[in-house]
């Protein structure tokens, strides 16, 4: 069976776009591979956070993608910081990669603009702290966006350059892996295209119905006049993409008819969007909730997947080890 690995920023809420878009392909491809999915805490190092921020943003994250459905006895779920080998795997790719390629990385080049007095080895040594994280399980697909090709392009470059330098087959180069098939692109209810952090137009899962509700029905709709049968504008064509998404396909035909009949009230149509979404959030929220409030529970299922990803990655630093020259216990 195929392994795949993904790496999960630790920053906010998880919002609607994020749980159509990613984590409910997550939950679908635990059935079908060997996965592990990690949040990356070490990483999230490069801006200095406090250690309340780190410790509070890792349990959120985890009781969130556990309500979501990721199963620990399917998946290996892991924090990052939890797998000390991974910081030895590290170490050994750093040797080989070369402050001209690192330097050349986009993600790189913005973040020092963004954050000029801080400019550290570690946010410059990103993409190879990566590859570690992928390479120490051999996996071979990785479900990231279009930012983390160049990154991914480092990682296929560092299981090159060690399989080439000690002659050796031992890291498949791990290929990104496209899911979009199933991930749907959920709109903003701003008007915008997309829901996004940064534009700051999301319903998170942690929204409570009346914010809910108050965030759907300030939705923007287009006052113009109509015509029977006409294409919708754009704003309205958003509100029915997201319909689609969460609502029932009689509830959207329903709406579709009236717009095409020009009876449609928007009030209307966004009273039921707002109940669907509800529908959908409540009882993933009240998972998140008891998750987040069984602390025991969510440390027993971080040390489970630590030690099950401990295993994992022990076993590929044993043959690294070897072929390198050092010593193995
Ligand atoms: P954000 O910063 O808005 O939380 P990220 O860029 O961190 O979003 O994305 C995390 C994951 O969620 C990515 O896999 C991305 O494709 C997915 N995602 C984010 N927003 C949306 C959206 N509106 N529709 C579909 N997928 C989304
Ligand atoms: N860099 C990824 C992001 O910003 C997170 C990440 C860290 C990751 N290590 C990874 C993703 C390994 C995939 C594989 O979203």
């Amino acid at each position: 069976m195929e392994t795949v690995l993904s790496g999960i920023r630790p920053t906010g809420n998880l919002h609607l776009g994020n749980y159509y878009g990613a984590v409910r392909s997550f939950v679908k491809m635990q059935y079908e591979y060997n996965c592990f999915f990690f949040i990356a805490d070490w990483h999230s190092l490069t801006t200095h956070p406090t250690p309340e921020n780190i410790q509070n943003s890792a349990r959120t994250i985890l009781a969130e993608y556990l309500a979501c459905g990721l199963d620990p006895e399917k998946a290996t779920i892991y924090v990052q910081s939890d797998v000390p080998e991974t910081i030895e795997l590290y170490l050994y790719l750093n040797m080989n990669t070369y402050i001209g390629e690192l330097g050349r990385v986009t993600t790189f080049k913005e973040k020092a603009r963004q954050q000029p007095d801080n400019v550290n080895a570690g946010l410059f040594t990103y993409p190879t702290l990566m590859a570690a994280d992928i390479l120490q399980h051999r996996a071979t697909k990785v479900p990231v966006g279009k930012d983390q090709e160049q990154n991914m392009e480092m990682a296929r470059k560092c299981a090159r350059r060690f399989n080439n330098i000690y002659k050796t087959e031992l890291f498949p180069e791990p290929q990104n892996f496209y899911f979009a098939k199933e991930a749907v692109k959920v709109p903003g209810l701003d008007g915008s295209g997309k829901m996004g952090k940064s534009d700051g137009n999301c319903i998170y899962l942690c929204d409570e119905p009346k914010v809910i509700r108050k965030k759907v029905m300030k939705a923007v709709t287009d006052l113009g006049p109509q015509t029977p049968n006409s294409p919708k504008p754009e704003v309205i064509q958003n509100l029915f993409n997201f319909m689609k998404i969460v609502s029932a396909e009689d509830t959207y035909n329903y709406f579709d008819e009236k717009w095409n009949d020009c009876t449609l009230r928007y009030g209307d149509m966004k009273k039921q969007l707002a109940e669907d979404v509800v529908a959908v959030i409540q009882p993933i929220q009240e998972r998140i909730n008891e998750f987040a409030t069984n602390q025991q529970l969510l440390d027993n299922i971080a040390r489970m997947g630590a030690e099950k990803a401990r295993e994992s990655a022990a076993a590929t630093l044993r043959e690294v080890r070897k072929i390198i020259g050092f010593r193995v216990y």
